[in-house]
């Protein structure tokens, strides 16, 4: 089966060159191919490509089993429209309470310095961008091509955007000076990554999901570097799946961290994710949302 879409475009009705309708053609294409969401897709992809060989060598990459977003070159995540490069991981929308739980904590701050770490396209950081009243926002990926990508991203959303591993990408400037790192690490644990859906983990490198034994060495990392950016009152806001939470309590108490969470077992109901509406599947009920700080919160 070929992975679902939530590229938002425009439906609109199209005829092909012999006026036959295109769209219910490709739409029994994309099904024979098993994409979940044929109608949707099909509308994508006529309204991103005119008839002709670029329109079939998109439609036969899809029926192949590349990405949509790839395929179509961009997502949305937050409503903001993202380029989305070849292999570069595509933005889940799973991870859009990451903006919501970041604008929240930059609200109370006048000023406000956020990095995006492990920023892949840059999804996150265009969202915190345009979400953010005063600040400046910074990304950084390990990854050239994730690198290239984010900065195309970046020149249109107002972001820069920095080679490295995790905070030690980021200019020496930021060390102390980092007051919301916001980071959808990679946490998916090593015997887990053979159950990924097949076509997201053939189009995106294997590093943007592996978080190697228990999921949780990227999280580690982060935390161990995170003393030497963050302000002292800055926090670290981040994500796991659900079965996860206490091994990342764990990874935080160790450490000496404050933990807070939204969708996490804490709470009366964790699945009430009261203000963050539009999440459209089970699948997103699986998350949970972390605040981490070393000050009291
Ligand atoms: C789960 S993806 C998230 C990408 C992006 N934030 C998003 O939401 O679409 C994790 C990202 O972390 C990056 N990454 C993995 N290891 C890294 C490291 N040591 N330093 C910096 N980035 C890293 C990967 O290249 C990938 O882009």
């Amino acid at each position: 089966m070929v992975g679902r879409s939530k590229v938002g475009w425009q439906t609109r009705p199209v005829a092909d060159d012999r006026g036959r309708p295109a769209l219910h053609q490709l739409i029994t294409r994309l099904r024979a191919a098993g994409c979940v969401f044929a109608e949707e897709e099909a509308a994508q992809l006529l309204a991103r490509f005119s008839a002709g060989p670029e329109r079939e060598h998109a439609v036969r990459r899809r029926e192949q089993g590349t990405p949509l977003e790839h395929v179509l070159g961009c997502a949305v995540f937050a409503g903001i429209r993202v380029a989305v490069d070849t292999a570069v991981f595509v933005p889940r929308r799973r991870a859009e309470p990451l903006v919501d739980l970041c604008l929240a904590a930059a609200r109370s701050l006048p000023a406000v310095r956020v990095v995006d770490l492990g920023c892949g396209s840059g999804a996150i950081a265009a969202a915190v961008s345009a979400g953010l009243r005063r600040g400046v926002v910074a990304a950084v990926d390990h990854d050239p091509v994730a690198v290239a990508c984010a900065r195309r991203n970046g020149a249109e959303h107002g972001f820069e955007v920095y080679t490295g591993d995790w905070f030690d990408g980021l200019p020496a400037s930021y060390q102390g000076r980092v007051d919301i790192a916001v980071a959808y690490l990679p946490h998916v644990p090593a015997a887990l990554v053979d159950r990924l859906p097949a076509d997201y983990r053939t189009a995106e490198p294997l590093a943007t999901v592996y978080g190697g034994a228990d999921g949780l060495d990227p999280l580690r990392a982060v935390l161990h570097q995170a003393r030497r950016w963050l302000r002292a009152d800055g926090v670290v806001v981040t994500m796991s799946a659900a079965g996860q939470e206490v091994g990342v309590r764990a990874v935080a108490a160790e450490r000496g961290w404050h933990v807070r969470t939204r969708g996490g077992a804490d709470e009366e109901d964790p699945h009430d994710m009261d203000d963050m509406d539009d999440m459209d599947d089970m699948d997103d009920m699986d998350d949970v949302f972390y605040v981490l700080s070393l000050a009291a919160p």
